[in-house]
């Protein structure tokens, strides 16, 4: 396995493989690597014939008062996993080689971008779409994985690839979760006893949505039962919790089967536990739950 961190090493090395032809997998991280990070370079070894790993904590999309400075970091141990998934060269380049000046360009999604994290993380997906726009820049990868944990960066760099024809294919892989459900994340290191204790109300919510959108339920009332349930666990501190379409994030009114039978829908939720801004999210679509239509008895019923 090849560690480089400059720009130049990696586009040489990106130049010989596909001079041979070979396809580049292509997985961007922050680091302090984990299973759900590990479940994104098997995909791409399975997918691509080379897999790049990028660890690199971007400053650009951390806001002014966020973790930017204790933002986890042991790049030993993460070049150990690296090597133990057979990633073929982990890029972990410094902030100067990324910005070497002031960044007068940045790529912008618009839209997608009002919602959810980046209503609460204002700057944050035009720090995360210009890196990402950079690193595809000089990886020029067949193929890019990322994790539906992030549902919305998902969609803004889905979107960004789409709206700027960008020669590269996005992968959306599952949520990977510790065995209690809690989803795992860099983050879950800053959470003390308790607050782990505790933070499995997330998980839990989103279980038990299948049952309450199973009752009949509208958009609002889903909301209230899943707020009551993540306002159960004292040290919870709900930043929002939004039912909206995916990948377009619309609003919705009405009853959450109905709406389910032509569209998708996110549940999203991001809710502290102490000083860790922790996010989890369910997709639904019409098959997840198999919506099926029963003409005779002109409804919807389930099976
Ligand atoms: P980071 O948080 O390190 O995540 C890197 C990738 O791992 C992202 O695509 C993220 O969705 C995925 N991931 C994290 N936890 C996961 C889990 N439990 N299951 C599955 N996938 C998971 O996301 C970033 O870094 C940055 O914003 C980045 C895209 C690298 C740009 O700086």
């Amino acid at each position: 396995m090849e560690v480089l961190s400059t720009i130049l090493q990696l586009k040489q090395f990106i130049y010989h493989k596909k001079e041979q032809k070979q396809t580049i997998g292509f997985v961007p991280t922050m680091g302090y690597l984990h299973k759900g990070h590990e479940s994104l370079m098997q995909k791409a070894k399975l997918e691509c014939d080379i897999v790049i790993l990028s660890i690199f904590v971007n400053p650009l999309q951390f806001g002014p008062n966020e973790d930017y400075e204790v933002y986890p970091r042991d790049i030993d141990r993460d070049l150990q996993i690296a090597k133990e998934m057979n990633v073929d060269v982990v890029f972990s380049p410094s902030v100067e080689e990324m910005y070497p000046s002031e960044v007068y360009t940045k790529v912008s999604v618009s839209n997608l971008t009002s919602r959810l994290c980046g209503a609460s993380r204002p700057g944050h997906f035009d720090g995360v779409s210009t890196v990402v726009m950079k690193l595809f820049n000089i990886v020029e990868p067949d193929k890019a994985f990322f994790g539906q944990k992030d549902a919305q960066q998902v969609a803004v760099i889905k979107q960004m690839v789409s709206d700027l024809n960008m020669n590269v294919e996005i992968v959306a892989c599952p949520i990977i979760r510790e065995e209690d459900g809690l989803a795992l994340s860099s983050r879950n290191v800053y959470l003390n006893n308790n607050e782990r204790e505790q933070a499995i109300k997330l998980f839990e919510a989103l279980e038990h949505s299948e049952r309450w959108i199973d009752e009949n339920v509208t958009i609002e009332e889903l909301k209230r039962q899943l707020y009551d349930h993540i306002a159960s666990a004292p040290l919870a501190k709900i930043e929002y919790i939004e039912i909206l379409s995916y990948p377009d994030l619309q609003s919705l009114e009405g009853n959450v089967t109905q709406l389910l039978v032509n569209k998708e829908i996110i549940i999203a939720l991001a809710v502290k536990f102490g000083k860790t801004r922790l996010i989890d999210n369910r997709i639904y679509t019409g098959n997840t739950i198999n919506v099926k239509r029963e003409p005779d008895l002109g409804g919807i019923v389930y099976v």
